[in-house]
């Protein structure tokens, strides 16, 4: 079993209060964020535009840890030096939104970022094997992207479950993360049990019943309790 105290929590910041959002960078990375999510989505590849480079800058700007980009965005590859400009940041694409998701992925490298692919509950791991070896990040989605706080989809144990299978019998060093869902209960200890070593989490972390630094705490808890 993976190390817990390698599991690092991505607090996604589209559950943030957008008319507060540089505060609630600050709080939440005070409050031990490993890395901030940020969803980018083009209303192509997802139905929901969310928000582009000049609110990532800003998020950027009021954090010192690492972002970690998920571009939902139909052919990515045409705006690299929109978001991977950064070598800090990571950079995660869609399988299923790159016609050339090698080159993709070479080209993220190629500019010194940390590179992730992720796949969708309705794909196969089978999209990601041929780039597993280049990868710094494979990320299972729990929910259908596109949206915060919908309910995990229990079959993506099974999938983190052969993924990490897969990476370990190679040699592969690939962590997984894992998107959509995700609080502080077994949806964050069996992801974590199954082989996830990175969790987003941004309606745990970001809502109306806890301070982001309670919720902080407890996803933490959950993880090492
Ligand atoms: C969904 C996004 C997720 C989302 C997670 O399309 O990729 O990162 O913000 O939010 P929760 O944790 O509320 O499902
Ligand atoms: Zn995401």
């Amino acid at each position: 079993m993976v190390s817990k105290a390698k599991v690092l929590i991505a607090p996604s910041v589209l559950s943030a209060d957008f008319a507060d959002l540089g505060r609630q960078v600050r709080e939440v990375t005070e409050a031990g964020a490993d890395l901030i999510h940020v969803d980018v989505m083009d209303g192509v590849f997802v139905p929901a535009i969310s928000f582009g480079e000049v609110v990532v800058d800003a998020i950027r700007a009021n954090t010192d840890v690492p972002l970690n980009i998920h571009l939902m965005i139909q052919e990515p590859e045409n705006l690299l030096s929109t978001f991977a400009k950064v070598e800090t940041d990571q950079i995660l694409v869609h399988a299923e939104a790159c016609s050339h998701l090698h080159r993709t992925v070479s080209r993220i490298k190629d500019r010194g970022n940390q590179v992730g692919v992720a796949i969708n509950p309705g794909t196969s791991i089978s999209a990601v094997e041929e780039v597993l070896p280049l990868l710094d990040m494979v990320m299972v989605m729990s929910v259908n992207p596109g949206a915060s706080g919908q309910s995990f989809i229990p079959q993506s144990l099974d999938k983190i479950r052969r993924l990490k299978a897969i990476i370990d019998q190679a040699e592969y060093s690939a962590q997984i993360e894992v998107d959509g869902g995700v609080k502080a209960d077994w949806t964050a200890q069996d992801s974590v049990k199954a082989g996830a070593t990175i969790l987003v989490a941004g309606s745990a972390i970001f809502n109306d019943r806890q301070s982001i630094p309670e919720a902080m705490k407890g996803m933490r808890g959950c993880i090492l309790g």
